[in-house]
């Protein structure tokens, strides 16, 4: 299959990010790597917006904590501990943080001094807990609108139906 999704760079970056739904949507179904998938999805955001750093982080059950996954932009923090930063936050309380200012969010972990805002929501199996968070930076202060918000709660619920159908082996 062609590899270019039919993105038109012309667009609004919140069309551009709507545009993607059904490419991503076609790109991920049939193949069952968890990683791969979520590889694409990373590389598929952060080409189509040019958000400063987008990927995912994956929660380690037997270290009570979340490891870096797939991802595209600045090399990022390893591991994210329970009670700091943004990404734990929508770890532990399985609700999507829209953070305007990075500055103003207490604990917030700093990977790269660059992100100044950011969006992460979590990504829940089936039974409804949280198996990892879907993380996007921007270089811009208070830079999702809430029409970008809504199309990432789309790409994370896309994510969740496909995920118990992926392996990680
Ligand atoms: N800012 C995040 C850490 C992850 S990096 O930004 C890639 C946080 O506060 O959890």
């Amino acid at each position: 299959m062609a590899q270019d999704l039919p993105i038109d760079p012309s667009l609004p970056r919140a069309a551009r990010l709507h545009q993607l739904l059904p490419a991503l949507e076609g790109l991920l179904t049939g193949e069952p790597s968890g990683i791969a998938n979520l590889a694409n999805v990373a590389a598929a955001l952060w080409s189509a917006t040019g958000w400063h750093w987008v990927g995912f982080y994956l929660v380690d059950q037997s270290a009570d904590n979340l490891v870096l996954g797939p991802f595209q932009g600045p090399v990022a923090c390893t591991r994210l501990h329970r009670g700091k930063g943004v990404c734990a936050a929508a770890w532990e309380t399985n609700t999507t943080q829209v953070v305007p200012d990075v500055h103003a969010f207490p604990g917030h972990v700093a990977c790269s001094s660059a992100s100044l805002s950011e969006v992460v929501l979590p990504i829940c199996a089936s039974n409804g807990v949280v198996v990892a968070v879907f993380d996007i930076d921007s270089a811009v202060a208070d830079d999702f609108s809430q029409e970008e918000v809504e199309g990432l709660e789309a790409l994370r619920a896309m994510v969740e139906r496909a995920w118990p159908t992926w392996s990680w082996s």
